[in-house]
């Protein structure tokens, strides 16, 4: 079957300030995520149990996947994948040593996060204050409310279309890294939750959510990587 990992990007200079949005880069501990995600993925993405050609725990090539934004691009920074150039060279069925795969980040702006408009790097609180009427109408339907000059969950719905495409479109991992909102959405389809409820889902930071699609369900596990 097809395998998912999703994760937001590691904890950013904005989180750490509670601001919405912006294009930061990563605090310290979000460093140490993006570290930790790419022995995770060594040890856990590109490795196949059943083994290429029935070897067990062979390396086998991944998707990367980020957002355009700074603060997911340096979650995925220290992930590569020399190992996979050994598990392909000399394998070709002509015995020409075969282009090989890396495991390379391949940006999305589908992938970016909600984009708050005119409320793009404020905290909560500088919303409700400013702009109490948003505030108000975005906590009555928030899957609908789109901010002035920005967006809604349904419209971020309609950029994501392509995407689920995109993902079943090959049969290796997928690894994304994205964003607490986006990534909301991917999960609420998968697992089949409505999509009112879909803004209100909690996607834990520094937690690798992996999904396994079957035919009437999908099978969920969760990898919190700093504990
Ligand atoms: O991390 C938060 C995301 O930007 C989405 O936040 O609950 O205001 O839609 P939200």
């Amino acid at each position: 079957p097809h395998v998912f990992y999703l994760c937001r990007h590691g904890q950013s200079e904005y989180n750490v300030l509670g601001k919405i949005g912006g294009d930061s880069g990563l605090s310290p501990e979000g460093d140490r995520f993006a570290r930790a995600l790419a022995r995770f993925a060594e040890t856990e993405i590109c490795v196949d149990g059943n083994g290429l050609f029935g070897a067990p725990n062979s390396v086998v090539p991944a998707r990367l996947w980020t957002s355009t934004l700074k603060r997911t691009r340096d979650t995925a920074q220290y992930i590569q994948h020399p190992k996979i150039e050994i598990a392909y060279k000399g394998d070709d069925i002509d015995g020409r040593p075969q282009t090989w795969v890396q495991m390379r980040p391949r940006p999305w702006s589908n992938l970016d996060e909600l984009f708050a408009g005119i409320c793009d790097g404020m905290t909560y609180d500088e919303i409700k204050e400013h702009y109490p009427d948003e505030f108000a109408r975005r906590q009555r339907n928030k899957l609908a409310y789109r901010y002035p000059r920005g967006e809604s969950y349904l419209d971020m719905i309609h950029r994501l279309d392509p995407m689920i495409l995109e993902m079943e479109r090959h049969r290796e991992p997928l690894l994304i890294i994205a964003h607490q909102g986006v990534l909301r959405l991917i999960y609420a389809y998968y697992l089949g939750l409505p999509r009112e409820s879909a803004p209100y889902v909690s996607i834990p930071i520094h937690t690798v959510i992996k999904l396994t699609p079957l035919v009437y369900e999908c099978r969920e596990e969760r990898f919190e990587l700093l504990k």
